[in-house]
């Protein structure tokens, strides 16, 4: 395939270490090729197996799935409760275990136990009951990583309120957008959050969103996290001043298995944002088993994942997965490098963290700072880590098992994304061998394959990356356009899960995911569509057209390059240049500010008007970024040269 090679040749493997095997719940090759074998045979009895290990459910389920593609329906006629499983299961053995350690970015250390946590949770699920919300109802969620964020989660959960996450890097318009398309009649927020030593103005945000018109709308919920309380409005109320009048007896909501749990927006390929709807005992089930197999977690340990909750991984494996195994989840609030570039290792020894889970660009980033600052910290209590977002180059990965897992921690490459719930290709750190830069192998149950253009299975070699079976924590549909659903997912190879991703398999069926095929790019562990920020572009009076492509980026994975046309009357200059870069951020968030913007004659297009993003994005990975961008290019005449070709 043309736009799928790759070069990587990587010939290292790391074979679990024997003690780490010894105690894992996983712990040799055999084991795993068990459980493989055993969903292989009868998808039904695993599965059904697997549910009722993983759940309490409040009525069984009969017919284990219904597969009508592209629809799933799992663990059909059973009822149950996310938030009874992450909370009121556990109470028994584990009311005065932490629950939530959460560290903010000042440095305050605030514990919630499980009891805290469970009583916390229904004062707000009663509170939110007596704004109307009802289950079905969607809950915007708008909150600094403070443990009010997986209580909001959770009370939304106990009583079937579908709640809708959205980052807190998220612009006024870019949350206004995700509310209005949710219908969400309450939103859960706060007052600000700590980011690099400066407040971020959540609730400036939210107000601007609602005055920009979110017709659903109601009730918008504060949560006080700065040291002035604000001067609230009409239609505003006091988390604190609400959850005291709550009862703090809520019973859990008995739904459907099929009942929506949560919406999350994510990127694709065009302007708008999907709402990635996911349902309650399947998504519960996965997030649940793979927390346990993948990161191996035990009685007493301590687990942090510096995901945001506004992104799936967040949802998963901060709040829910860990939550479901009864675990000890740390949430630490601010930037990894405030106040200084040790922060992420100064948290680790403080709270005697056992399994970490970051991002390449992080890992990256701290590979730059240099080796003096993770040395200056007792890492000892580590175990295990992860990575997960994008892939991780073999260097990345070396120095994080060499300097931070000090050679003794198994490192788990997680893939998965918003629309699969859970993590679906990784190592299983007691059993699998790893190889750096490789996701290796599918989880037991999850049946991938790499696919050629003309559909046939590559055995050995680069292609694009489906799942061919259905899984229980996969999306099921697109929030108001079920036609998207199809279309985006299932219209590639009818019947099977296209992922977007390409992918390689080697001669031992490790997966080596590649990255996106479609124009989806993940900046700094952000996945963007390169359409939404072509559209904020355009949004601007002064732009005519955009074209936005992914420049490979030593950090940031990939940084995001614009060409831009300006309208006839207008001069491109250095200072318009900064002028779309900061209006795009506004548009849509800082973490989307372009890297490198570039005004253009006009934009290269095929013959039938198709912009050219092959050629661009050659144009883009070819020079180097801190040229003049007031140069009007003219990419005209590159363009006749590769009609033939694109
Ligand atoms: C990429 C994040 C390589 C991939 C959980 C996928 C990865 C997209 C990996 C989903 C990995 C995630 N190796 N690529 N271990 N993990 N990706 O929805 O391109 O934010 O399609 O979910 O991230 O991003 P999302």
């Amino acid at each position: 395939m043309s736009d799928i090679s790759t070069v990587l040749q990587e010939h290292r493997v790391f074979a679990p270490p024997p003690d780490f095997a010894k105690k894992a719940h996983i712990g040799s090759l055999e084991q795993y090729r068990a459980l493989c074998a055993e969903a292989a045979a009868d998808g039904d009895a695993f599965w059904a197996a697997r549910a009722k290990e993983e759940l309490h459910w409040q009525t069984p389920f009969g017919q284990v799935l219904d597969w009508k593609p592209p629809h799933a329906r799992w663990f059909l006629g059973g009822t149950t409760n996310l938030a009874f499983n992450c909370l009121d299961r556990h109470l028994p053995k584990r009311a005065a275990q932490e629950a939530i350690r959460f560290e903010g970015e000042p440095g305050e250390v605030r514990v919630l136990t499980y009891q805290q946590l469970f009583e916390q949770v229904c004062r707000l699920a009663n509170a939110l009951k007596a704004l109307g919300v009802k289950a079905g109802d969607r809950v915007g969620i708008y909150l600094p990583m403070v443990p009010e964020a997986a209580i909001a989660m959770l009370a939304c959960a106990r009583i079937g309120a579908v709640h809708s996450v959205v980052f807190g890097g998220f612009s006024a318009e870019a949350l206004r957008d995700r509310l209005a398309d949710a219908g969400a009649t309450v939103l859960l927020t706060a007052d600000g959050g700590y980011r690099k030593g400066a407040v971020v103005p959540l609730l400036a945000n939210a107000r601007a969103a609602k005055a920009a018109g979110i017709p659903t709308l109601q009730h918008t919920v504060v949560f006080q996290r700065l040291p002035q309380a604000p001067a609230l409005v009409a239609g505003e109320h006091d988390w604190a001043a609400l959850c005291a009048r709550a009862s703090a007896d809520c019973p859990p909501t008995w739904v459907d298995s099929e009942h929506p749990l949560f919406i999350l927006y994510t990127s694709g390929s065009t302007g708008k944002p999907k709402g990635v709807l996911h349902t309650t005992g399947g998504y519960s089930v996965w997030a649940s088993l793979t927390t346990r197999w993948v990161f191996d977690l035990h009685e007493g340990d301590r687990y942090f994942c510096t995901a945001d909750v506004g992104w799936v991984t967040g949802h998963s494996y901060v709040v829910y997965g860990p939550l479901l195994n009864g675990t000890t989840t740390v949430i630490y609030e601010g930037a990894p490098t405030t106040p200084g570039p040790d922060r992420l290792w100064q948290l680790i020894a403080a709270h005697q963290v056992n399994v970490f889970y970051t991002a390449p660009t992080a890992i990256r980033a701290f590979m730059r700072l240099g080796d003096e600052h993770p040395r200056k910290h007792d890492l000892s209590s580590l175990r295990l880590l992860g990575s997960v977002g994008e892939p991780i180059n073999p260097e990345a990965w070396m120095w994080y098992r060499d300097v931070i897992g000090q050679g003794r921690c198994p490192v788990v490459d997680t893939w998965w994304q918003t629309e699969t719930g859970g993590i679906l290709i990784s190592p299983l750190p007691g059993a699998t061998p790893t190889k750096p830069g490789s996701a290796t192998l599918p989880l037991p149950g999850i049946f991938p394959e790499v696919l050629d253009q003309k559909g046939n299975r590559v055995e050995v070699g680069a292609g694009k990356l489906f799942v061919t079976r259905p899984w229980p924590s996969m999306l099921r549909t697109v929030w108001g356009d079920d036609e998207r659903f199809q279309k985006t997912y299932f219209a590639e190879r009818p019947g099977l899960y296209f992922t977007g991703d390409g992918a390689r398999r080697d001669a031992d069926g490790y997966f080596w995911v590649i990255g996106r095929v479609d124009d989806v790019v993940n900046v700094a562990g952000h996945r963007l569509g390169t359409a939404e920020i072509e559209s904020a572009l355009v949004s601007h009076g002064k732009v005519a057209e955009a074209a936005v492509v992914g420049r490979p980026d030593a950090l940031k994975g990939t940084a995001l390059v614009c060409f831009v046309t300006v309208k006839a009357s207008v001069e491109p200059s250095e200072a318009l240049a900064a002028e779309l870069k900061a209006h795009v951020a506004k548009e849509i968030g800082a973490f989307a500010r372009p890297d490198d913007l570039r005004f253009a004659a006009a934009l290269p297009k095929t013959r039938s008007g198709k912009i050219m993003r092959r050629l661009l994005r050659d144009v883009a990975a070819g020079q180097d970024s801190k040229q003049d961008t007031t140069t009007l290019e003219d990419l005209s005449v590159l363009a006749a040269l590769r009609q033939d070709d694109e």
